[in-house]
């Protein structure tokens, strides 16, 4: 049996995962794969803390570099997370032309262009399976599974906390915070946990996987992003009532000019967003409940396809980890003369539409003053900026001087949508900001 020997840096929810998960079934994943997989360093900041794991102190140590140079080490795997001792860490092992396996999503949407540079020019590969959707393996899927196909869609629940906060504030009408705080003790929030709330979270995944499938590397910066923060359990009753649930729904459309119907891949024009949206009832990711992800995928041969599982937490991470750990291992070995890189820039340009420009439709609620005239004044607002209104609801029998009034409108750009939502707010009979969110269509 051959063995490789795994350095892992972080040794906290994921790192203490994949110790465990090795430990459970090494024996069964090297029957498998031929490669006995040990574990030489867990490197951590403190190897006193007391650990849910319990990891053994022959392998606890505190210092990375040494970890990463030891000669011994075959494969490194950063899960620290943050940025800057993670690029050193993941850089200086590339240097070292040793495989990286990294989880860390904030790292790859930052860097991820220098990085894969750096893995090339040192004849090695970064691997990132579990740093998208937990344990669903969507990375390999979008980079060979459906290595036939244009893929023009995709509409993914990417963050578990944000999941597991709208599944619990809809089902049981809690607070926000008290249940973050719930997601953050199960292990599955940002060590800042606004990463998560505020969409950014989300937004560094949807990026990852709008680069893996346009074949260029997506600036973080060109994304959409709105997060939940704003989103109340009475939006959640009245979406409820209209027959949606909202989701923060990252979403990538990519497409290809039309004149240049066979080489139009080489030049890709990608929507990109991160935005709670409603989701019809009747389509499958408003089944998508609590911590689960999933990922909703359009190619133009296979046509449409679903991938769904624990999208956050200490086993179903580590399941990912462990799976890059095994190709690592396997190419490492055939010097990878069999191997799809994890990332490959195909693509010869490739441009990001404003979001301004892009167009969908949305939903509004406004806390309105209950008198004669407000309606008038909120349709010649739209009416104005020509967007047509598709349904109207304001709840019979409400008590108090406002009312809550909702909008569906059709088919805006955003730049528009959001002028009209500005002049809305400004009237006089309307006591707070206006709220919007995307309506999903999913076509
Ligand atoms: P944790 O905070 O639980 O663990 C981080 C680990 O890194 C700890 O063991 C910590 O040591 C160690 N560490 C931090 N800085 C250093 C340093 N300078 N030198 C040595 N060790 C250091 O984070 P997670 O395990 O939750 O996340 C790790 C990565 O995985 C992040 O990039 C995260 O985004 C990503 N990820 C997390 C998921 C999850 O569900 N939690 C899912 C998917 C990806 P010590 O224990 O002593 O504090
Ligand atoms: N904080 C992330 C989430 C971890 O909640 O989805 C998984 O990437």
């Amino acid at each position: 049996m051959r063995k490789v020997k795994v350095a892992i840096i972080g040794g906290g929810t994921v790192g203490g995962g994949v110790w465990q998960a090795l430990q459970k079934n090494g024996a069964l994943i090297a029957a498998r794969c031929g490669y006995e997989i040990e574990v030489n360093h867990v490197v951590v900041r403190d190897p006193a803390k007391k650990r849910p794991v319990r990891i053994p102190k022959r392998v606890l140590s505190t210092d990375w570099r040494a970890a990463v140079m030891d000669p011994q080490t075959d494969i490194v795997v950063e899960l620290v997370g943050g940025l800057e001792t993670a690029e050193e860490i993941v850089s200086t092992s590339l240097k070292q032309r040793k495989p990286v396996i990294s989880a860390n999503k904030a790292l790859l949407s930052a860097r991820g262009a220098a990085l894969w540079k750096l893995a090339r020019k040192h004849g090695t590969h970064l691997y990132f399976e579990a740093s998208v959707a937990g344990g669903i393996p969507i990375i390999k899927v979008l980079r060979e599974s459906l290595v036939a196909n244009r893929i023009t869609d995709i509409y993914a629940i990417a963050n578990g906390t944000c999941n597991y906060i709208l599944t619990k504030m809809a089902r049981e009408g809690r607070a926000f915070d008290e249940i973050l705080k719930e997601a953050q003790d199960l292990g599955y929030a940002e060590a800042e946990p606004s990463l998560d709330v505020d969409g950014l979270d989300a937004m560094h995944k949807t990026g990852i996987m709008g680069s893996i499938l346009s074949g260029f590397w997506v600036p973080e910066k060109s994304i959409f992003v709105k997060g939940i923060r704003d989103i109340s359990p009475m939006d959640l009753q009245f979406a409820d009532w209209l027959g949606y649930t909202i989701k923060l729904i990252g979403s990538i459309r990519c497409m290809h000019s039309e004149k240049d119907q066979k080489d139009g891949w080489k030049r890709p024009v990608l929507e990109l967003s991160v935005e709670p949206t409603l989701v019809p009832k009747s389509h499958v990711l408003a089944s998508v409940d609590g911590v689960f992800n999933a990922v909703f995928v359009k190619g133009d041969v296979v046509g449409e396809s679903l991938y769904y599982g624990r999208g956050a937490g200490q086993d179903a991470t580590a399941s990912s980890v462990i799976s890059d750990i095994v190709d690592a291992a396997c190419d490492l070995h055939q010097e990878y003369e069999y191997t799809l890189a994890p990332f490959e820039a195909f693509a010869e340009s490739g441009v990001v539409r404003s979001h301004a420009d892009c167009v969908a439709n949305y939903f509004i609620r406004l806390e309105a003053t209950n008198r004669p005239g407000t309606m008038a004044q909120v349709t010649s607002i739209l009416a104005e900026h020509q967007i047509g209104i598709s349904s109207c609801i304001q709840p019979e029998n409400h008590v108090g001087e406002t009312v809550p009034l909702m909008l569906m409108v059709d088919q805006a750009p955003f730049s528009v949508f959001s002028r009209a939502l500005t002049q809305l707010g400004r009237l006089k009979v309307v006591r707070s900001r206006p709220v919007y969110f995307r309506v999903g269509s999913f076509e």
